[in-house]
C-alpha cells in the first residue's frame, strides 16, 4: 500500500514515519524537504493553494496521513489567515483530492475544539465551542473533511509531547536547568499524550479496521494540570539522571499567566469509543512520561 505522509518531521509525523512503515511504502513530505536526520524527502507547503491536491494526484496513494498543522496556539491569534489556510482550507483541498481518488485520509484534531466548561471527560458528540483561533481553524478542518465525503479517520488528541520537537516537557526541562523557580498554571486540566503512543494507536486502528470511518478521541488515560505534569516531569527526570537538581515549582492560575490565546480549563477527552471500536486503550499518562524520560536519558547517555 502506498502511504503519503505529510508533516514527517513534526512530533507526530516523525513517529508515524517509523510506525507506519509496517503498513506499506511511506512517502514522507515536509515543509523543508528534509527529514530530521537531514535526509532529503518530498517538499510541500500547505499555504500554497493546490499544492496538496497536486501531490495526491501525482502519487495516487491508498492512504494519506496528515500530521501537518499550524500548532503555535498563541501565534495563531496574530496570523489567523495563515492558521486557517493550513488547518482548514488546505485540509479541505486534501480531503477533496482523497475523495476523488478514493484514498483514505487520516487527520488529527485537538481538545481545543472544546470550550473546557464540561467537568467530565469529553465525548466525540459533545458540543464543540473553540475559544481560540487555533481551535476554530482545527474545527473548520474537521468540517471540511466531513463536507468532502472522503473516507476518513479524524483522531482528536491533546497535550502531545515526546523526546523531540517543541513541547511542554522539553520546555519544562530547559527552564529547570536555567531557573531556581518555575511558575506553572494549575487550573488547566488535560491528558499528556506521547506522540509515539498516538502513532502506534493510528497504525493499530488502521491494521485492525481499515474500513472504520469517523471521529475518535485518543489520549493517554488519566488527567492532570500543567502544574502536576511539570511536577511529575521534574521528579522522573531527577530519578533518571536527566536533571541534576529540580527548581521550586509554584502553581499559579491562568489569570496570573496571561497568554494571547485562551485555552480550555478542562479538556480531558474520553477515549472509550476508540477502545470499544479498535480494542486499544492507551495507558495512564504517568507511564507515558516514564517512557519518554527514559528515551531522553538513553539519548543523553549516547
Ligand atoms: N502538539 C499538541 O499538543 C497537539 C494537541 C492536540 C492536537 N494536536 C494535533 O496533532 C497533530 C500533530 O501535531 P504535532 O504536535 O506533531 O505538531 P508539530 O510538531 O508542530 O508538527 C506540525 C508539522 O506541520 C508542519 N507545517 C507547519 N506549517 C506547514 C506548512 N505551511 N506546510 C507544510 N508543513 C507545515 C511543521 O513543519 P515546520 O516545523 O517545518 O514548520 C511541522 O512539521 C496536528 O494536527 C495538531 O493539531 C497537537
Amino acid at each position: 500500500m502506498k502511504i503519503l505522509l505529510l508533516g514527517a518531521d513534526g512530533q507526530l509525523g516523525y513517529e508515524l514515519h517509523r510506525t507506519c512503515a509496517t503498513l506499506g511504502e511511506v512517502l514522507p513530505y515536509t515543509y523543508t524537504g528534509k527529514l530530521s536526520g537531514r535526509q532529503a524527502c518530498g517538499q510541500v507547503d500547505f499555504s500554497v493553494e493546490g499544492a496538496v491536491e497536486a501531490l495526491v494526484r501525482e502519487h495516487k496513494p491508498a492512504l494519506v496521513l496528515n500530521a501537518v498543522a499550524h500548532t503555535a496556539v498563541d501565534r495563531a491569534e496574530d496570523e489567523p489567515a495563515l492558521a486557517h489556510r493550513i488547518n482548514a482550507e488546505a485540509v479541505g483541498e486534501l480531503a477533496q483530492a482523497c475523495q476523488r481518488l478514493g484514498a483514505k485520509l487520516v487527520h488529527y484534531s485537538t481538545d481545543y475544539v472544546f470550550d473546557g466548561r464540561l467537568r467530565r471527560p469529553i465525548r466525540e458528540d459533545d458540543p464543540t465551542g473553540p475559544v481560540s483561533v487555533y481551535g476554530r481553524t482545527k474545527l473548520a478542518g474537521e468540517q471540511a473533511i466531513a463536507d468532502s465525503g472522503c473516507d476518513h479517520l479524524v483522531l482528536r488528541t491533546a497535550w502531545v509531547y515526546g523526546a523531540r520537537g517543541q513541547n511542554f516537557l522539553r520546555t519544562a526541562l530547559k527552564l529547570a536547568r536555567e531557573r531556581d523557580e518555575i511558575r506553572i498554571v494549575n487550573d488547566q486540566v488535560g491528558s499528556p499524550t506521547p506522540a509515539r503512543w498516538l502513532a502506534a494507536a493510528t497504525a493499530l486502528a488502521l491494521a485492525r479496521n481499515f474500513q472504520a470511518r469517523g471521529t475518535w478521541h485518543v489520549v493517554a488515560d488519566g488527567e492532570c494540570s500543567w502544574h502536576e505534569f511539570a511536577h511529575a516531569i521534574l521528579g522522573d527526570a531527577l530519578v533518571a539522571g536527566v536533571l541534576e537538581r529540580a527548581p521550586k515549582l509554584v502553581g499559579i492560575t491562568s489569570s496570573e499567566f496571561p497568554t494571547k490565546a485562551k485555552r480550555p480549563a478542562y479538556s480531558r477527552l474520553d477515549s472509550s469509543r476508540f477502545a470499544r471500536d479498535f480494542g486499544l486503550r492507551l495507558p495512564d499518562w504517568r507511564v507515558g512520561l516514564r517512557e519518554v524520560i527514559a528515551e531522553i536519558a538513553e539519548v543523553r547517555a549516547g
